[in-house]
């Protein structure tokens, strides 16, 4: 158990919300900042919530002068690849520009510690797989190449001012947490796993599938789906190392299985009982063919070990969700 309290940026969103839960109940305290422009308010039940952006550089200041703070997570960035593709400085100004004065501020209050979401698609095209942390980053899309420059600022900022921070390259998050009570809720809705589901639960008819001829056995794309919950104790790991006093480091977060969209899809045909009729489309822009982790480094140096590894399992969470939510927007 620690009293110290954790400042999470982002925190109303679907990765912040599961944090926030989980900081709570390792015993941390639990500060948010988020502008509800993608995250939900309901979504944060405890804890104290500010609204604002990430950048807001007067608000960050009273948040620090208001509390002692021990690390900050950062899970405020747009995250959509396709989306990226379309509107390139709408993602340079906010993952960017507004994470320079969130770490201004932040290293002006003498808080040194940062976790950072980052992603797979740091790396773009894979040349080898699975994918190491130390293989070559050349990303395909706006989206990763912001979280790429962050990461580089982090470096920097740890030579020049003493950062000690942990970056997360989250592959495929997916799933929701087990109680039932937190889970994926993006509007518009874009990934591929909620989609599905939508089908499943009757508010859309079919799944389109984004490209059927990628080099790949069944043509559809392989990506690594990760348990929200599973990164969620990644982040406390990442945590309680760096307020032990480790170095910065930079870990993957996958379950090491490339899973393509048919399989994912039957998977959830499985689960759900429901037919999920399909369509085949063109490939989507800045769509990587596979994305598959190699996350030796974090279970060999944090002791890291995924609970939710089964797709199968995966599903059944953030169907168990999708099902209350829906029983909860209807009443
Ligand atoms: N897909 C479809 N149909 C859909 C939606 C998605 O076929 O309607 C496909 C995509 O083309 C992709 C796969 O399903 O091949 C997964 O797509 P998602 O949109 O669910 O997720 P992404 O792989 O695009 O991106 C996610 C996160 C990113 C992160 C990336 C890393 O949103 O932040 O994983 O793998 F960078």
């Amino acid at each position: 158990m620690s009293n110290k309290n954790v400042l999470i940026v982002g925190g109303a969103g679907y990765i912040g919300s599961h944090m926030v839960k989980d900081l709570l109940q390792a015993g941390y305290g639990a500060i948010v900042l988020d502008n509800l422009s993608k995250g939900h308010r309901d979504a944060v039940p405890n804890g104290i919530f500010y609204e604002g952006d990430l950048g807001n550089a007067s608000l960050l200041d009273k948040i620090f002068s208001s509390h002692k703070i021990s690390a900050v997570m950062h899970f405020a960035a747009y995250s959509l690849v396709g989306e990226s593709v379309q509107k390139p400085l709408v993602y340079y100004r906010n993952n960017i520009s507004q994470t320079i004065e969130l770490l201004d501020v932040m290293l002006r209050h003498d808080i040194h510690h940062f976790i950072f979401s980052s992603t797979a698609a740091v790396y773009g095209e894979p040349i080898k797989l699975p994918i190491r942390e130390d293989h070559p980053c050349h990303p395909t899309n706006a989206y990763g190449a912001t979280k790429l420059a962050v990461e580089r600022m982090l470096a920097d900022c740890s030579l020049a001012y003493g950062l000690k921070y942990v970056s997360l390259r989250y592959f495929n998050a997916a799933g929701a947490d087990i109680s039932g009570t937190l889970g994926e809720r993006h509007d518009p809705e874009t990934h591929l796993i909620p989609l599905i589901l939508q089908v499943a639960g009757g508010q859309r008819k079919s799944i389109q599938i984004f490209g059927t001829d990628y080099p790949t056995p069944d043509g559809t794309c392989l990506r690594d789906y990760v348990h929200v919950s599973d990164l969620t104790q990644a982040h406390l790991l990442a945590l309680e190392s760096l307020l032990s006093g480790s170095d910065s480091a930079i870990y993957n977060l996958g379950n090491s299985k490339g899973l393509s969209v048919q399989e994912v899809i039957k998977t959830a045909r499985e689960v759900t009982g429901h037919s999920i009729p399909v369509i085949a489309s063109n490939r989507r822009a800045g769509d990587p063919a596979v994305l598959v982790a190699d996350s030796e480094k974090i279970r060999r140096e944090l002791g890291w070990k995924p609970h939710f590894e089964n797709l199968k399992t995966i599903i059944e969470t953030a169907w168990t969700w999708h099902r209350r939510d829906q029983v909860k927007l209807k009443n």
